[in-house]
């Protein structure tokens, strides 16, 4: 059985500190205690219009985690520039809108071939390996190997969207997805088919010589369904650890998700 590898994303440990304007809380403290509880990897997404993470915090979390970091990041030159300084463990390549609320969609490996292929020899040049951030598509796959990445991260994001919108209040919500305001069985059809898709797109990255991770999305309620696709080694999960870390503390979140995702020999 293949090892899972439990990546946090602890950005919104941050969202919490820049709604203030605040030093509380405390980045490092969280990266601290993620870690503690089985984090195997801490994630971080420096973005654009530094709304979360800070240099400063991406600096610190290097100097102090004792697990790999992954810092997730745009193609945007100052970014890069940053990025090939800090050296982190890995890249991961994202697409960034600025007015997104979060990182909705894949990397779109076809219309910025070039600039990624650039991003991606920039990135080698200072030793860093680099995953990309792509929707589950064969072409996808086929596109990344080919631009020099040694990863994948599958976005999981329709995927929890449908689950949500099937499993959950999601669809009765202020926060209802329009466009999957479907009828049962369809939905339901549409879910099949967007593991499926995973499923696929999984297996064909591995089989060209990519790593293969999966994130955005993933909560305690559906995760099960990506720890049946073995080709999957390792998930970024950031939103549904911390809001569940408000009532029951992040150890104890974090304790979870890791039991929930550790492959048993
Ligand atoms: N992986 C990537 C590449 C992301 O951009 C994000 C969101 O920042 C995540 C994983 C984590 O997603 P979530 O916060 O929905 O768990």
């Amino acid at each position: 059985m293949v090892k899972m590898t439990l990546g946090v994303n602890i950005d919104h440990v941050a969202v919490l500190r820049e709604a203030r304007r605040v030093n509380d809380p405390d980045i490092l403290q969280a990266l601290y205690v993620a870690c503690e509880a089985g984090a195997d990897q801490i994630t971080i997404h420096l973005r654009e219009d530094r709304r979360h993470i800070q240099d400063s915090d991406v600096t610190n979390i290097m100097a102090h985690s004792k697990v790999p970091v992954n810092l997730e990041c745009s193609i945007n030159t100052e970014i890069l520039n940053i990025v090939a300084d800090i050296k982190p463990h890995r890249a991961t390549l994202v697409p960034e809108k600025r007015e997104e609320v979060t990182t909705e969609g894949g990397l779109d490996v076809f219309s910025y071939e070039e600039e990624i292929r650039f991003a991606i020899e920039q990135l080698h040049d200072s030793i860093i390996p680099v995953s990309l951030f792509v929707d589950p598509t064969i072409e996808a796959m086929d596109k990344s190997k080919e631009l020099g990445a040694e990863m994948v991260e599958l976005h999981t994001g329709h995927f929890s969207n449908l689950w949500a919108m099937l499993n959950s209040n999601l669809g009765h919500s202020n926060h209802s997805v329009k466009e999957l305001e479907l009828p049962r069985y369809e939905l339901s059809e549409k879910l099949e088919e967007a593991l499926l898709k995973i499923q696929e797109a999984a297996t064909h990255a591995k089989k060209i010589g990519l790593e293969v991770a999966a994130g955005h999305g993933l909560n305690y309620h559906n995760v099960h369904e990506m720890m049946n696709i073995n080709e999957i080694t390792e998930l970024n999960i950031g939103q549904s650890i911390i809001a569940r870390s408000v009532f029951s503390g992040l150890s104890d979140a974090v304790k979870e998700m890791k039991k929930l995702t550790t492959r048993h020999v």
